[in-house]
């Protein structure tokens, strides 16, 4: 059979548009925008890879909106009030589309809050979390952060993009507001309503803003960080999971507007392995297929739910024990997880990096051209270390990029100290 006919090769309505296939692209950064914030020569050959690659959604990568307050030095920005780079933005756009007009272009806002690089920029915090801490934020920041994001949403909308992914995961700024840790007796806190009070105006706002059902709008959602306090936590101090808050934010964003959810678990900065299944531990993909099924059982059919972490099972070649070879790939999973309604699409994160163009071969019956994701995770330690980032298995620059660091600094052992 050809790929064109399985299930990943439909296309599928999000909201009033449509994705020619089930394929997403993880927003990824890469740390490689240029010294103002802008476009690097960099940071555009990695788009003009991915719009040749056929995916069905592109999910840009995490940009800051407050360039004072962000995670990477070299962080991609969207600057309301600097002409150039709104520039920047409206040719890049341009660009891609004239690329491929296909894939469609989802932009994701985010501020970073208590996980901002506190050695180039100001670290603000929601309430202080033991290794991270930062300035205590008051609700006027809270107010005119969420602003920040309406406004930058409406810029993106103007300049042509597809939509956004207004980010409450991964413990930025969203999760520090909507995890229970947040117990602080405010307008933003301690309860659930005041809480989800951050996602639920700030999308209302940016569909009234935006008054056009063709422009995207949804969020990348950690349904368990898996630290006590963590978003999908049982209460601030616990670490048992209870998804009734999470739940709740995937409705709750889908009855004010939201038209899809990307399913995330886990924090970098805390829960990596568990964010992003690693070689050595790769059941955790198990848990994000779950966190989908739980997401789609739970939302309309309205509703398109992209199903993340799925790098690890590449083409077989992995670690998953009991299960027969011909089932244990990215395909199978994709296809299959689809076909049972546990998932409308899946997204790819660190295979993205590894193989731009991995859509447009399967579409083409091409697998035996794919460059499958190792999941050494070289590209994480390029990016905790505040460098450029890409695959250093397939793509030279970043192959030596990482053996001078590691000839400089040393090996990094992240997966135990974390990202910051
Ligand atoms: C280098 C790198 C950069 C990332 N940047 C982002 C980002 O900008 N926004 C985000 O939501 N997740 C980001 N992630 C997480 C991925 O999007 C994805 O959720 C995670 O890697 C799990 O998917 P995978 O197993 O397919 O890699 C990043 C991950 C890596 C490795
Ligand atoms: S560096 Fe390793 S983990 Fe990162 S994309 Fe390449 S193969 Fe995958």
């Amino acid at each position: 059979m050809s790929n064109k006919n399985t299930a990943l090769a439909q296309p599928i309505k999000i909201g009033k548009r449509t994705a020619k296939n089930r394929f997403v692209i993880q927003p990824m950064e890469c740390a490689d925008a240029s010294a103002s914030g802008g476009f690097s020569e960099r940071s555009l050959e990695r788009y003009r890879n991915l719009f040749e690659g056929d995916a069905g959604v592109i999910v840009f990568e995490s940009i800051t909106m407050q360039y004072d307050s962000r995670a990477r030095n070299e962080q991609l920005s969207l600057q309301p009030e600097n002409k150039e780079n709104i520039k920047e933005w409206e040719k890049f756009i341009k660009d891609m589309k004239k690329i491929n007009p296909d894939p469609l272009l989802i932009v994701q806002l985010n501020h970073s809050g208590e996980v901002s690089g506190s050695q180039f920029s100001k670290r603000v915090c929601v309430k202080p979390l033991h290794g991270f801490g930062g300035e205590v934020i008051d609700e006027d920041y809270v107010d005119n952060t969420i602003d920040l994001f309406v406004k930058s949403s409406k810029i993106l909308y103007d300049l042509g993009a597809d939509g956004v992914d207004l980010k409450f995961c991964h413990g930025y700024f969203g999760s520090q507001i909507l995890r229970p840790y947040n117990d602080r007796n405010w307008k933003y806190g301690p309860t659930w309503e005041k809480r989800s009070r951050f996602a639920f105006d700030m999308v209302e706002k940016v569909r009234k803003l935006v008054n056009d059902d063709n422009f995207i709008v949804g969020s990348k959602v950690s349904m368990w960080e898996g630290f006590p306090g963590g978003q999908g936590c049982a209460g601030p101090d616990t670490g048992i999971i209870d998804l009734t808050e999470s739940i709740d934010l995937c409705k709750g964003l889908e009855a004010r507007g939201a038209n899809f959810i990307l399913e995330s678990t886990g924090n970098p900065s805390v829960t990596m392995e568990l964010h992003m299944p690693e070689r050595g531990k790769p059941d955790d993909v198990y848990l994000h297929f779950t966190m989908a099924k739980i997401i789609k059982e739970n939302v309309g059919p309205d509703v398109v739910v992209m199903g993340g972490a799925y790098s690890v099972l590449n083409n077989g070649k992995n670690f998953l024990k009991a299960v027969q070879p011909e089932w244990n790939s990215l395909f199978h999973w994709g296809n299959y997880n689809i076909e049972h309604g546990y998932a409308d699409m899946i997204a790819l994160g660190r295979q993205s990096l590894a193989d731009p163009k991995l859509p447009k071969k399967y579409l083409a019956d091409k697998e035996d051209e794919i460059n499958w994701c190792v999941a050494c995770d070289k590209c994480v330690e390029l990016l905790i270390r505040q460098e450029n980032v890409g695959c250093t298995v397939y793509n030279r620059p970043y192959t030596d990029l990482i053996r001078k660091v590691r000839e400089e600094k040393g090996k990094l052992r992240f997966k135990v100290t974390g990202m910051d």
